[in-house]
């Protein structure tokens, strides 16, 4: 389980950690760090911030995947949804 306090986004493509603070938005701390990545609604609703997931497991906050796309742990919305784990690696 990820820590009390949060937990960290490693991106893949640009080797960079982002700390995501507990309750925080992975988007927006991805945003802070100067992360441009698409977006539009910001509340899980229309899937425009979706992002590939390549290890660890989501905490799914949102209301576009189903169940079957939850549970295969390969792509979250990065608005809402935490992690699970310490770590979640991303494609970005
Ligand atoms: S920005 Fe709409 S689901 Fe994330």
């Amino acid at each position: 389980m990820a820590d009390a306090e949060g937990f960290t986004v490693k991106l893949a493509r640009s080797s960079k950690e982002i700390f995501v603070p507990r309750g925080g938005s992975i988007l927006f701390a991805l945003m802070d760090a100067g992360i441009s990545v698409p977006f539009s609604c910001g509340g899980g609703i229309c899937g425009s911030c979706e992002q590939e997931v390549l290890s660890g497991i989501p905490e799914h906050r949102d209301f576009v995947l189903s169940d079957e796309e939850r549970e295969s742990n390969t792509s979250m919305m990065i608005c809402c949804s935490g992690s699970k784990t310490e770590v979640i690696e991303l494609n970005i």
